[in-house]
């Protein structure tokens, strides 16, 4: 069962390039996206009003698609404009227009009721371009249910182990020390101080160990936004286990959003970097190499355990402590599906 009312990530911008119409799917809902000449995005359902063939395989003629099928032409806002052979166009000769919206750097979607779309909801996300910092940013397709990947990413104790080598440094306290918990609307927040965490390659300039300081909001339907900074020695002790306070020596950001396709495929888009005096471009392409072999590590394993799931699906699992996180977020997720 899906959550209609949400806006859910289809794309980066980039990727939507002016004069293509692209094929998505979000909850198992076909969508035809394209731009008008003035940059708009525009959301269609997949599916001609007329025989149902994909608009997808259609063409663009200006601002408006026609259906490559018998013709059928429809302007930005769903309605059909030209009917091949026929004066007369009928009221219900519309396709279904998608509320969009770009935040960040993202192309956003409701899939529910379009009355209840408030793009004011959408959290913020930085654009790729933002000035103050250094970004990468991909994407990589799950075939998987999207909860499991929303599980990973709202346990971070898996570094310690599914990242033991890339992302975890050896390091057990991502695993030992709880993150504390504050419920947002729709999500949830997670922040923490890793004391004595070892530095590696280039954040070897900051010392051998450092604190850190991790915080992150989690929201519907999988909305990660992170920020991590690195302190000298004995920060996490004088903040009392509170945010710090002041300039970090560095700031890292992590930006992903996981986006259900349908049961079985999911896609996750993610950027990451830092703020732009604490990295140069070299830097950074070694920060976001290590970062997309972590998430392949995790691609791995959830994609694994999805199989291992689908063998004998009403299998309950064992709860742990580590299971917060996660537990609360689906509870959530329940009472969005009602
Ligand atoms: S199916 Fe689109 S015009 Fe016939
Ligand atoms: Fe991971």
């Amino acid at each position: 069962m899906w959550v209609q009312d949400a806006w859910y990530v289809a794309a980066w911008t980039h990727e939507i390039e002016p004069g293509r119409i692209h094929a998505r799917t979000i909850i198992d809902q076909p969508l035809a996206l394209y731009r008008t000449t003035d940059g708009a995005v525009v959301a269609f359902e997949d599916r001609c009003c007329h025989r149902f063939a994909p608009l997808s395989l259609g063409r663009l003629e200006g601002d408006d698609l026609r259906c490559m099928y018998h013709g059928l032409k429809f302007a930005p806002d769903g309605r059909c404009i030209e009917i091949p052979g026929q004066k007369l166009i009928p009221q219900s000769a519309c396709v279904r227009r998608y509320p969009v919206a770009v935040v960040g750097s993202w192309v956003w979607i409701w899939m529910g009721d379009t009355a209840a779309a408030d793009a004011t909801s959408i959290p913020s996300s930085l654009a790729l371009d933002d000035p103050a910092y250094r970004l990468m940013a991909s994407h990589l397709d799950y075939a998987a249910h999207y909860l499991l990947i929303d599980d990973n990413l709202l346990d971070l104790s898996h570094l310690s182990f599914a990242h033991e080598k890339t992302l975890g440094l050896d390091m057990p306290q991502w695993a030992d020390q709880r993150p504390h918990v504050v419920p947002l609307e729709r999500g949830l927040r997670f922040q923490r101080w890793l004391a004595n965490h070892p530095t590696r390659g280039f954040m070897r300039k900051l010392g051998e160990r450092v604190d850190v300081w991790n915080s992150y909001d989690f929201v519907f339907p999988g909305i990660f936004l992170q920020r991590t900074t690195f302190h000298p020695q004995g920060t996490a002790e004088r903040s009392g286990g509170r945010e710090p306070e002041g300039e970090p020596p560095f700031y890292r950001v992590d930006e992903q959003a996981v986006t259900p396709i349908s049961a079985r495929a999911s896609r996750y888009f993610y950027a990451a970097g830092a703020r732009r005096d604490d990295i140069d471009p070299g830097k950074l392409e070694r920060l976001f190499g290590v970062t997309q072999l972590a998430f392949n590590e995790d691609k791995t394993l959830i994609e694994a355990q999805q199989k291992t799931i689908d063998l004998d699906p009403t299998r309950p699992m064992l709860g742990t402590s580590l299971d917060a996180g996660p537990t609360r977020f689906r509870k959530l997720v329940e009472s969005l599906q009602r």
